[in-house]
């Protein structure tokens, strides 16, 4: 596939699919060894994660459960600044192995806030999988436990990750033409 279009901008092909899948494999082959013995949940951060925890999840060997949620932001009142709310976990996590499922690692800013949000839960262990990491972006210090490839600080599109909400049905990666 060529350049693609959506709204304004101009996006050209970057990762192809097969690169993408071998990353994928990279990560299920890391886990499948260090959870041995375990069963964790796997916890997919909706929307963008979702292509890459389904090709993840079908390399994954242990006995393991899956869950979604998503990260909601809202004005709260002048005092309280940003709400940050994480919102479909539904299940007790206490006690459990939790393995987060991003997409991407950019800023580290959402990464931070469901960490957070997670680490007052009593679980037994929090890990986080990324497929893609931008290091020249990052701004936290907290690990990124599994990564399927670092990416330069460009804007990408496709395999779950959108532009204004389109573009994640791309099954290779695509970045944005300057
Ligand atoms: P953060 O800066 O690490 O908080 O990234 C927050 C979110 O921004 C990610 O979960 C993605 O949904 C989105 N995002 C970051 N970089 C990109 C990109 O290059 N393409 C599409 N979405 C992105
Ligand atoms: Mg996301």
């Amino acid at each position: 596939m060529s350049t693609i279009t959506i709204k304004d901008k101009s996006f050209v092909p970057f990762i192809e699919e097969d690169k993408l899948q071998d990353a994928v494999k990279k990560v299920a082959d890391q886990i499948n060894k260090d959870y041995k013995g375990k069963q964790p949940i796997f916890l997919g951060v909706l929307n963008g994660s979702f292509m890459f925890f389904s090709d993840l999840l079908k390399s994954i060997d242990l006995p393991c459960t899956v869950s979604f949620v998503k990260m909601a932001s809202y004005e709260g009142t002048s005092s309280t600044g940003t709400i940050n709310e994480l919102i479909g976990l539904s299940e007790d996590i206490s006690g459990k192995d939790i393995i987060v499922v991003e997409d991407i690692v950019d800023t580290g800013n959402t990464l931070e806030k469901i960490y957070q949000i997670l680490a007052d839960k009593n679980a037994n262990s929090i890990k986080i999988a990324t497929l893609l990491y931008k290091p020249e972006a990052y701004k936290k210090s907290h690990t990124i436990d599994y990564v399927g490839m670092d990416i330069p600080n460009a804007f990408v599109l496709g395999y779950g990750l959108d532009y204004d909400g389109l573009g994640r049905n791309l099954s290779s990666l695509f970045v944005l033409k300057e």
